[in-house]
């Protein structure tokens, strides 16, 4: 199938490599509105640059991957369905749910395959937890917690524009969430500023505890901050009735030294561009196993907006200092 990249910056260079390395996938253009990346990542693979409009006005072109800025990403679904073209998204949708909201509709009209970029669901620690979970292994699942923390804080000039760190951050963490154990009843949040005053200043918190109540009486806890000392943590742990499962960080090299002052072993790879490659490589195929085989998307438009609505509960709930019911912010969308 044919491709054609939206954005030629961090994330788009990844999918870039990530389509050229699977073998059903040709990537033939890409566009951005800085001249110079676009340019610069059409002389790595050896495409052509080409206006948005030629792109979607391209018949031979088969998908589109958007991996542009976030303010971007709700427009560009909306002319990609319309041009007929099969779409994969890089997450959020949008920062506003009722945005997110009308783009589900139109992504569940579309005759082809829109998929969101929930990478973390193809990390095959978390995919391994989720089949365990799935087939009964520990039980029946009790109780998650998801560990998120960055090995240090982005630039202020970022947190301004992000959309905050529930729906820029945590984002993932409760697609995690969704992901392995549906979606909650209520959500209660907790933040502060302990990393960065500028960022408290920019009306943002930087560590952060959600707990998540299902309906059932499940639980789950995410915990984010933007900054651990050594390096990206990635982890999960579920109790369940027969047991517990967890998926722990992937680490630079496997080396363990014990001497008598004790026993060390490397830091976790440092950030998202390491630990998640094999998981946008694995993305990217399952993106091309719904276009070219058919089989379902196995991260929709509904699981970005239901990450978004969780993410819009914890602000409200961050706010007014109570738990909020998420059917009460979807019935406010
Ligand atoms: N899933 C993940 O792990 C992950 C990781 C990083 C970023 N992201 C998401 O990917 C998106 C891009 O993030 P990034 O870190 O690569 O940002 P970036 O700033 O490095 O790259 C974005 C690029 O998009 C270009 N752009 C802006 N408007 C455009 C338009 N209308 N058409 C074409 N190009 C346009 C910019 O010029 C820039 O080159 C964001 O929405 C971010 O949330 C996801």
């Amino acid at each position: 199938m044919k491709v054609a990249l939206f954005g030629a910056g961090r994330i788009g260079k990844v999918h870039a490599a990530s389509i050229k390395a699977d073998p059903r996938s040709d990537l033939v253009a890409v566009t951005d509105v800085m001249a110079e990346a676009a340019e610069r990542l059409a002389e790595v693979h050896g495409i052509a640059v080409r206006s948005p409009e030629e792109i979607l006005a391209d018949p031979s072109i088969d998908a589109i991957l958007i991996a542009s800025s976030t303010n971007t990403h709700a427009d560009l679904i909306e002319k990609g369905v319309a041009a007929k073209k099969a779409i994969f998204c890089e997450k959020p949708i949008d920062l506003s749910l009722e945005r997110a909201l009308k783009v589900r509709e139109i992504a569940a009209a579309s005759s082809r395959p829109v998929m969101i970029g929930f990478n973390r669901r193809f990390d095959p620690n978390f995919a391994g937890l989720k089949a365990a979970l799935d087939a009964g292994e520990v039980g029946t699942g009790e109780m998650l917690a998801v560990t998120s923390y960055d090995p240090a804080p982005p630039p202020v000039a970022y947190i301004k524009v992000s959309g905050g760190l529930y729906r820029d951050m945590m984002i993932h963490d409760f697609d995690m969430c969704a992901f392995l154990f549906g979606m909650p009843k209520t959500v209660m949040a907790h933040g502060s500023c302990l990393v960065d005053p500028a960022i408290g200043e920019a009306g943002d918190v930087d560590t952060a505890v959600v707990v998540l109540t299902y309906a059932d009486g499940r639980l789950a806890t995410i915990r984010n901050s933007r900054r651990a000392a050594f390096g990206y943590d990635q982890r999960v742990e579920l109790l369940g009735s027969d047991g517990m499962l967890e998926a722990r960080n992937e680490i630079e090299n496997t080396l363990v030294k014990s001497t008598a002052a004790g026993v060390s072993s490397a830091k976790p790879l440092f950030f998202f561009l390491e630990r998640y490659m094999r998981a946008y490589q694995i993305e990217w195929s399952a993106f091309v196993d719904a276009v070219v085989d058919g089989k379902p998307v196995p991260a929709s438009a509904e699981d970005g907006v239901n990450a978004l609505a969780l993410a819009e509960a914890a602000n409200l709930s961050l706010r007014e200092g109570r738990p909020v019911e998420l059917a009460q912010v979807m019935a406010e969308a």
